[in-house]
């Protein structure tokens, strides 16, 4: 979590609006491209709902969690007994213990849930629900109002048809039918923009299902905030001026990861200046250098050549940190490659780059990059290549 958490005041908002409803009729969404804060985001809505009288179940959806439909209702067993092992039931002692007067007493615990699960008869999908349904019936015993389902990194979760398994249309058939019949399960998914699209496409009822907080980059106050905010401490010995500030609000685009790399590597040098008693500065060349290799460099790696050409193509698109097409970016190639790259080529590259997770296509069937200020880099890497 950072020191402060700046702007996200309106997703709060929102996410208490969700909180008011009675019957589940809208899940949350978070999305945004890598670094922007949506990690950082959930985890501070988690102690508004459970001050709303909520329960949070949460966890990182891996892609080894999201291959099958067993391992993703396992997951949630599993992320679900951490709450319900406080909840006792009692049931009839076995008979040949001879006390069958007498009830023994057990917890909701995984090995419990998990023997549910597996008694039931029917598809992974009716085993969950009626497991989600019985704990259910336990929910006045802790006085809550419901059970918030936190997932983060759900854009790895994928049907796949080919090996039938279909872990994402389990899980959203699975909460709308408990939703369906008034139980307070909500569901906050948090990913990449491929998510979304993902969501609609295994089951087209999620465009109606879920709200999307789609999260920008910070506004210039909101960048100023969070830089100044942690070292407003009047024992820190780190003071940026007007000047500084505005430089790394500029080189870091609003985007949250960047501002704090680049803060982090400012604070590490102003530190040492100090102690050197030397002027202090941003060394800007030298922080942009170092997030080339740190941030960009691993991703770049796996670029080919011919898809290089390509990005170089987008880059200098005067959209390219919005939205671009196919045929734009054609368009551009015939006057400014030897070798230009047609029409079909281009649909083709970008869905590879897009699989590569470099680009997604948003809801209007435009590309966009999916890494912050890419084009940036891609103008400064390729600039210095040549
Ligand atoms: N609103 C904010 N104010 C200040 N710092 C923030 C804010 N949002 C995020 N950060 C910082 O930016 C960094 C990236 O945030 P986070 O990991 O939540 O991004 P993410 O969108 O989940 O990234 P990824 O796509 O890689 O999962 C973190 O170090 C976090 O502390
Ligand atoms: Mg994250």
């Amino acid at each position: 979590m950072p020191p402060y958490l700046a702007g996200r005041k309106e997703e709060e908002i929102e996410f208490r609006r969700l909180l008011r409803q009675t019957t589940i009729l809208e899940n949350l969404v978070i999305t945004g491209l890598r670094g922007v804060g949506k990690t950082v985001l959930l985890e501070s809505l988690k102690p508004i709902a459970i001050q709303e009288g909520w329960l949070w179940v949460g966890n990182d959806l891996s892609e080894s969690v999201s291959i099958s439909e067993e391992s993703v209702a396992t997951r949630i067993l599993r992320d679900m007994s951490v709450i319900t092992s406080r909840i006792t039931v009692t049931r009839p002692a076995p008979e040949s213990a001879g006390f069958i007067e007498t009830q023994a007493k057990d917890t909701l615990a995984y090995p419990f849930l998990r023997r549910l699960y597996d008694e039931t008869p029917g598809l992974v999908s009716d085993k969950l629900k009626y497991v989600l349904e019985y704990i259910w019936a336990f929910l006045p015993q802790l006085q809550k109002k419901g059970i918030i389902f936190a997932y983060d990194e759900a854009q790895n979760m994928s049907d796949q048809a080919k090996k039938e398994q279909f872990p994402l249309s389990l899980i959203l058939e699975v909460f709308q039918s408990l939703q369906r019949k008034n139980l307070s399960y909500l569901l906050v998914l948090t990913g990449l923009p491929t998510l979304f699209p993902k969501l609609v496409e295994a089951r087209t009822y999620s465009e109606r299902m879920f709200h999307v907080l789609f999260l920008k980059r910070l506004s210039e106050e909101d960048t100023k905030d969070a830089i100044l905010k942690p070292i407003q401490d009047a024992e820190c010995p780190i003071r940026f001026n007007e000047k500084s500030v505005n430089r790394i609000v500029g080189m870091s685009g609003g985007y949250p990861y960047f501002i704090q790399f680049i803060c982090k590597e400012a604070y590490d040098t102003w530190l040492q200046q100090i102690e050197a008693g030397e002027n202090t500065i941003v060394p800007a060349e030298a922080i942009i250098s170092k997030l080339d290799s740190d941030f960009y460099a691993g991703r770049w790696a796996k670029v080919t050549e011919r898809q290089k050409d390509l990005l170089w193509i987008i880059a200098n698109l005067t959209t390219s940190e919005s939205e671009f097409t196919g045929n734009e970016i054609a368009e551009a190639s015939r006057s400014q490659l030897q070798k230009p790259i047609s029409h079909s080529q281009v649909n083709q590259m970008l869905a590879r780059l897009s699989d590569a997770g470099l680009i997604f296509k948003n809801r209007h069937g435009k590309y966009c990059f999916a890494v912050p200020l890419f084009g940036q880099f891609i103008k400064r890497t390729m600039e210095t290549a040549s």
